[in-house]
């Protein structure tokens, strides 16, 4: 392949999204891990199914990030999980160091590339990737948008009983129990499902989408979702590496849009080959732009809580 991704942790969003890379032949992918023997293994494995899946991508695994050298995305899941009972928040001083540690030694093999953090608590360590590679902006972003519109769709779909290709939803705000839903910007076929469902139905699935990571943690019991955060950091990566120009809503640095300045929080941006290519402000009534400012101010305590850490 003539791109390479490289995905720091091999738990179970690196290992998801490092197969959905390599199978939908975006790049190359490097996977690593600290954990000795098992990033060499999952790579090892993803290349024996390759014959079978009919892709040429190749996997490697690693400890260490000379491999993952002039990668043109990478994709930090590297952090704890939290369990039933935590808030991603409680991950905060853990995954601090664990995302500086990490994104030091992106900087270092791969100065040019992209970042795409998925780490919890998402908002806040895309404030320590930001800090720690010293990139510019528009190279650090923090997947949640997606994965948080994606429930929203699905939920949508399973509601209405329609194709999930025929909805779109965004999701802005932090990554956090105040995400903000948008419905009025929310469609199936391009009809806002505020003409498709009654107020109280919106309103629940609203809610079910703000508690989606926490629902299935309470499912899986040991860790958190991987399936649908593997697949969005993938969407986020693709729109990059094929210049795509794709709107989706994604964590980004904020100087001024929205009314909100040196804060990364989710809104719709453009991702093509530079990164965030535009944030694209979109116009919000008085109580969802109030929505938006109480979930800023919920990832600015958390920055703000870094700082005495
Ligand atoms: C998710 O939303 O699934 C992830 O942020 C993981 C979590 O802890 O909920």
């Amino acid at each position: 392949m003539d791109k390479k991704v490289t995905v720091i942790g091999g738990g179970n969003v690196g290992a998801t999204a490092a197969q959905r890379l390599c199978e939908k032949e975006l790049a190359d992918v490097v996977l690593i891990d600290i954990m000795e023997g098992m990033p060499q293994g999952k790579a090892l494995d993803l290349t024996e199914a390759a014959p079978i899946e009919k892709h040429d991508a190749s996997v490697t695994g690693a400890n260490s990030y000379e491999m993952s050298a002039d990668s043109d995305v990478v994709i930090i899941t590297a952090g704890i999980p939290r369990k039933p009972g935590m808030s991603r928040d409680d991950l905060l001083s853990t995954n601090m160091g664990i995302m500086r540690q990490v994104t030091e030694q992106v900087a270092k093999y791969s100065p040019n590339a992209k970042i795409i953090v998925v780490s919890n608590p998402l908002d806040a360590m895309c404030h320590v990737a930001y800090e720690a590679s010293g990139f510019p902006k528009e190279r650090v972003m923090g997947m949640a948008g997606v994965l948080d519109s994606a429930r929203f769709r699905a939920f949508i779909a399973m509601e209405l009983n329609v194709s999930v290709e025929n909805t779109h939803a965004f999701v802005l705000g932090g990554h956090g129990d105040t995400m903000v839903p948008l419905p009025r910007y929310s469609t199936v076929a391009g009809i806002p499902i505020t003409e498709l469902m009654p107020q109280d139905r919106i309103e629940a699935l609203c809610k079910r989408t703000a508690t989606g990571g926490a629902e299935i943690v309470s499912l899986l019991k040991t860790g958190s979702a991987y399936y649908a955060p593997a697949s969005a950091a993938v969407e986020m990566a693709e729109a990059i590496l094929k210049d795509k120009k794709k709107i989706l809503p994604c964590a980004a640095m904020l100087s001024g849009q929205y009314g909100i300045n040196d804060l990364f929080i989710g809104v719709p941006v453009k991702l093509g080959a530079a990164g965030i290519e535009e944030i694209v402000e979109i116009k919000l009534t008085e109580d969802e732009d109030k929505a938006l400012k109480h979930s800023a101010a919920a990832v600015q305590e958390l920055v703000d809580t870094m700082k005495k850490l």
